[in-house]
């Protein structure tokens, strides 16, 4: 039986594309302290890779064979997977008036994707007196999530969210001066090229997430040093440090990050970092300094802030080998190796 709602009929009429065509419309409706969070989050998230592992026949044997490790199911957070949006500390409203939208869908209301998330977000700013561009990221990553968890699911979780009163209370703009800061190399700083320390901030909702690296370490490299605490008890690819790593090679894609701040001061991405991010899947560009890296390969040239995926894997390959096959199932000339192609692509 079909128990699919009209709200989640609606949500899936849109595919990666249409998403990314929405979020394009959506940037400059969000608040800058959102706007490098949102578009991480949904590349935390691609909902190509959700669907794909949906319509599998055997969804376990895929996912071992696209080397997913971690949380990668955004059922099982749905109230945490955006702690790093300014916007999760409105996440209670947000997630109510999603649910109150859901209820009240009407599919021949026709407003594209991107209006009713600007109009849910509005209507969940107006109670709290804040500003609608503050709420419009979260809400966008509140129907992706609806999209991929489901309503019934979204519902019935609990709607808390999961930073302290401490850094709930920050400003938008106390945020943004913090990444914003670079460290002070004292007063003959200018003086030094290669001594230079930067601090990398891992969890800005936690004070004691950073740690230091010289000039020219990669982000990864700096973040072994650091033995503050149990990783691998906090998450079990945490080998050395807070960063996952395995590699250290652009070979594994373990270390993977997106950039909240300072993006700008992280050194180009090389051949070899720009060749494998798209091939394990997290990002397709040829930015020079995009929002998602590879830890083992980005080195700082600044203070950077960065966040780290509960999860990794190697999808992109398999994904385009995937596509292409139902470009061509769908009526463009059937190549005979494109179904070989697909599997050669996770091996
Ligand atoms: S540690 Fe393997 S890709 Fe960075």
């Amino acid at each position: 039986m079909n128990t699919e709602t009209p709200f989640e009929t609606f949500l899936n009429q849109h595919d990666e594309e249409a998403w990314s065509a929405t979020l394009a419309t959506l940037l400059r409706s969000i608040h800058e302290v959102d706007r490098n969070a949102t578009q991480v989050w949904f590349a935390f998230y691609p909902l190509s890779l959700w669907r794909t592992l949906e319509e599998a026949e055997d969804r376990e044997k895929l996912a071992q064979q696209l080397l997913l490790q971690g949380d990668y199911e955004l059922k099982d957070q749905i109230d945490r997977s955006h702690r790093f949006l300014y916007g999760h500390r409105f996440w209670p409203q947000v997630k109510k008036a999603v649910e109150q939208h859901a209820e009240s869908f009407n599919q021949m209301a026709r407003a594209s994707l991107a209006d009713q998330i600007l109009s849910v977000a509005g209507a969940a700013a107006q109670p709290l007196k804040r500003d609608e561009s503050l709420l419009a990221g979260i809400t966008a990553v509140a129907f992706m999530t609806v999209q991929q968890a489901g309503l019934a699911a979204f519902k019935s979780a609990p709607g808390t969210i999961s930073i302290d009163r401490k850094h709930a209370k920050k400003s938008p703009e106390q945020v943004l001066r913090k990444r914003a800061k670079d460290d002070s190399q004292g007063l003959l700083g200018f003086l030094r090229t290669i001594n230079k320390q930067w601090t990398v901030t891992w969890d800005e909702n936690d004070s004691g997430a950073k740690y230091k690296l010289r000039e020219g370490q990669d982000l990864a490299w700096g973040a072994a040093d650091d033995q503050t605490r149990d990783w691998r008890a906090i998450d079990p690819r945490r080998v050395e440090g807070p960063i996952p790593v395995e590699c250290r090679s652009a070979a594994c894609g373990t270390c993977w990050v997106g950039v909240l701040g300072g993006a700008a001061k992280l050194a180009d991405v090389g051949a070899r970092e720009g060749k494998k991010i798209k091939e394990f899947g997290y990002i397709d560009t040829a930015e020079p300094k995009p929002l998602i890296r590879l830890a083992c390969q980005a080195q700082a040239q600044g203070a950077v802030s960065v966040v780290i995926p509960p999860w990794n894997g190697q999808f992109g390959k398999y994904l385009r080998a995937l596509k292409e096959q139902n470009k061509q199932a769908s009526g463009l000339q059937p190549e005979d190796n494109t179904r070989s192609k697909v599997n050669e692509a996770v091996n």
